[in-house]
């Protein structure tokens, strides 16, 4: 059985799509063992109704410290689903290959620092592109620029709204994000 730790900051659709795979048997072998909040957000409360085990961590300096201290001693996988603190290079270095984020473009486009939800389509749209899509890739101590694992694209259309992208993005996020944990889990896709 493998200990998934997810780590939140919003609505958690992506930490919800997780649970429903582990139920589901999509991801299978595998649970949630914690997720961690850096704020309060419905996340947290998506965990807590399927009887997970929910912290919360506030976010700031000494957040990956926490964190750290915070985690299951057996823990094989750590997902940022929706997740916006940056942790520190000494966490990103410990976990080397352990930690895995998902972000909603096609990196290495539209990716770093302050690009994440809204910001991020938005600058899609005001740039005329063609296609967005999603990447769920490993995580290193440069924002959005380690490993690509899997990524997803499809075709903007010509009256796309932030709306009709936003939800675009999500679902091919739930597609991916599933298949993505399993590759890493060494489960077969
Ligand atoms: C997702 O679209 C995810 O890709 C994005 O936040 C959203 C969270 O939605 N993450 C980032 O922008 C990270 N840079 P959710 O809380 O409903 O899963």
């Amino acid at each position: 059985m493998k200990n998934i730790v997810v780590l939140v900051s919003g609505g958690g659709t992506n930490l919800q799509r997780i649970i429903d795979c582990i139920e589901n048997g999509e991801i299978p072998n595998a649970r949630i063992s914690l997720v961690i909040a850096d704020r309060e957000c419905f996340g947290l409360v998506r965990a807590r109704n399927h009887n997970i085990a929910a912290q919360l961590i506030p976010r700031g300096k000494s957040f990956s410290a926490e964190l750290k201290n915070a985690l299951p001693e057996h823990t094989d996988l750590i997902v940022l689903a929706g997740f916006l603190s940056i942790l520190n290079k000494e966490f990103c270095e410990s976990f080397n290959g352990k930690i895995i984020n998902i972000h909603p473009a096609l990196l290495p486009k539209y990716g770093g620092k302050g690009m994440w939800g809204h910001h991020v389509h938005e600058a899609v749209l005001a740039a005329n592109e063609k296609q967005s899509g999603a990447t769920v890739h490993y995580v290193n101590a440069e924002i959005d620029e380690g490993q690509i694992i899997l990524q997803k694209s499809f075709e903007i259309a010509p009256n796309e709204t932030l709306e009709s992208l936003a939800k675009k993005i999500h679902e091919v996020e739930f597609e991916i994000f599933p298949r993505a944990i399993n590759k890493v889990l060494g489960i077969p896709l």
